[in-house]
């Protein structure tokens, strides 16, 4: 049993591509058919998760999209605004205008403001358990370990004062193992899976969040089984199609192309077999690998999500 779940913030990250929008929308969903309160952050805003769940915007303030089952989409000048409403109980009224305007000093003045800001939100939701669970369709590999690096940078840049004081229950909540994880999610091919490798060490190295699990996506069934390969083996031989071809009055080219396609897969399958391999070996051992068969058909929209969810669930 991998209890993923029972963690209250989960950072969903990988290669570009790979799929986190999907996992992390499936893993949101069965969260909330669990009983959990639970929001899903999709941090860069580009709509891929109001695809996902089929639910039209999802606004930095929230969309219901199912029961208990919230949507959001990160906005950093919100987010800004809320803090100086909440902490600095600065009234901040109508179009952002002069915030605007300070929030591109500020967030040019200091590197990792804006991953503050962002960070901050989130941990702020957890802090204040507005839900139970927070999953993070976080950033891809390239920039995720800058974002959850932050607060870390700040702290060791500001020694003191109010600054200090907000990134301190930030880190607090960040390295706890039992409340925050990283979910990586690769799928079985050579670039992801180095870069997962690559990744996995690089957030216990670099960052306060610890790696929690890691996701194989679109992997393929197992087509053949040995002694069906055989038989395989046998039919596609060129004497074979021909004479296939012959007794079935078939064209002996489309024959040969429907073996080859055959043939194909299977020699994808076994290249992803051994990209796995590699994967599992560069993880720790006490790292949970999932795997997540490849959708046929439609791989997007609230129904491939919930059939993702349904095998995440098998996999937990
Ligand atoms: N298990 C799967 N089988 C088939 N297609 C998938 C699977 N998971 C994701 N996809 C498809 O792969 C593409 C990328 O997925 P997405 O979740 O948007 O990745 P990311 O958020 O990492 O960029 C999408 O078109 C999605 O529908
Ligand atoms: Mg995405």
């Amino acid at each position: 049993m991998i209890d993923l779940l029972s963690r209250r913030l989960l950072f969903v990250t990988g290669k570009g591509g790979v799929g986190k929008t999907t996992v992390a929308a499936a893993l949101g969903l069965l969260a909330a058919e669990q009983g959990k309160r639970t929001l899903v952050c999709e941090v860069e805003p580009k709509g891929d998760l109001s695809v996902a769940y089929e639910c039209g915007s999802t606004p930095f303030h929230g969309r219901e999209v199912s029961a208990r089952l919230t949507a959001m989409s990160m906005d950093t000048e919100a987010s800004l605004r809320e803090y100086l409403k909440m902490i600095a109980r600065v009234p901040v009224i109508g179009r952002i205008g002069p915030v605007a305007k300070a929030f591109d000093l500020v967030a040019t003045a200091a590197p990792g403001v804006r991953e503050i800001l962002t960070i901050g939100k989130l941990c702020f939701e957890v802090r204040e358990r507005h839900y139970d669970l927070v999953v993070v369709d976080a950033s891809s590999t390239g920039q995720v370990v800058g974002q959850l690096a932050a607060p870390t940078g700040i702290n060791e840049l500001v020694r003191v004062g109010l600054v200090r004081n907000q990134t301190d229950w930030m880190l607090d909540i960040l390295r706890d193992r039992q409340v925050t994880g990283a979910v990586i999610v690769t799928t079985p091919e050579e670039m992801p899976v180095s870069e997962a490798v690559d990744l996995a060490s690089r957030l216990e190295r670099e960052t306060p969040v610890g790696l929690a699990c890691v996701i194989a996506n679109r992997v393929l069934p197992e087509l053949f089984s040995t002694r069906e390969e055989l038989v395989f083996d046998k039919l596609s031989s060129p004497r074979m199609t021909t004479q296939l071809a012959q007794e079935a009055g078939l064209d002996g080219a489309a024959i040969r192309s429907v073996f080859a396609s055959a043939r194909l897969a299977v020699t994808i399958r076994r290249d992803g077999v051994a990209h796995l391999d590699r994967l599992r070996a560069g993880i720790e051992d006490s790292v949970p690998l999932l795997y997540l068969p490849y959708l046929f058909g439609r791989a997007h929209g609230l129904r491939a999500i919930r059939q993702v969810a349904r095998s995440l669930g098998e996999e937990m």
